[in-house]
């Protein structure tokens, strides 16, 4: 039977709001360029693995492939600008970095830049890559995660809030902050189990 509290969406509406991820990455010749990745998500765990969505067209798709590695980038509210230009120019015209004045500092772990003034950043390897058509999918093995120290809560997890990490919904195209905690994980639940 039809319900009729539903309506049909068009499905790029699906999984939204999206991590805003900044994937980091050198050309060819080195140059540090960086693009932004909606189509991104924790794929396993133990190792802990992404897995990233990227179009044949984009210029980073060269270096990820030759140097089989990047960094991804959480940006904070205030770098919103920044993190937007990342998606919106390529690297093959413009410099992104000398645009937006961030700074690419190169990963100790991967041949990769990361940038310094986003408040967390992971150094990744790929190890799969899937031509899916229109996107080339890449999984990557997480071999670093930094985050700034100011963001750090007492037990020195990073707290989403103090970093003010954004995400995206690409059906709206708005950035997004994240809001209150309305619930605790294997916890909530525990409501409807019997004591
Ligand atoms: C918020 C946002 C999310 C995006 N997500 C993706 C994505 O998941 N995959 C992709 O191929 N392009 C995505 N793009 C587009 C690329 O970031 C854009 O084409 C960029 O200019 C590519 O840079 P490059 O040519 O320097 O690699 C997104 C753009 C924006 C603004």
């Amino acid at each position: 039977m039809a319900d009729s509290t539903k309506t049909q969406l068009d499905p790029k509406a699906l999984l939204a709001p999206c991590p805003d991820a900044i994937i980091a990455s050198y050309d060819s010749e080195g140059k540090a360029n960086a693009m932004a990745a909606a189509w991104c998500g924790v794929a396993a765990s133990g190792p802990e693995q992404i897995a990233v969505g990227i179009r044949p067209s984009r210029y980073s798709i060269g270096g990820i492939k030759q140097r089989g590695c990047f960094t991804l980038n959480l940006p904070s509210a205030k770098f919103v600008k920044e993190a937007d230009l990342f998606g919106m120019a390529s690297g093959r015209k413009i410099n992104k970095f000398a645009a937006t004045g961030l700074t690419p500092l190169r990963s100790e772990v991967v041949d990769a830049p990361y940038i310094k003034e986003f408040p967390y950043s992971m150094s990744c390897s790929v190890t799969h890559t899937v031509d899916l058509g229109a996107h080339i999918l890449f999984v990557a093995e997480v071999k670093e995660v930094l985050a700034d120290s100011s963001c750090l809560d007492a037990e020195g997890k990073l707290n989403w809030r103090k970093a003010d990490i954004i995400g995206y919904d690409t059906s709206t195209k708005e950035y997004f902050r994240f809001g209150e905690v309305v619930g605790q994980g294997w916890q909530a639940g525990k409501a409807f189990l019997k004591a």
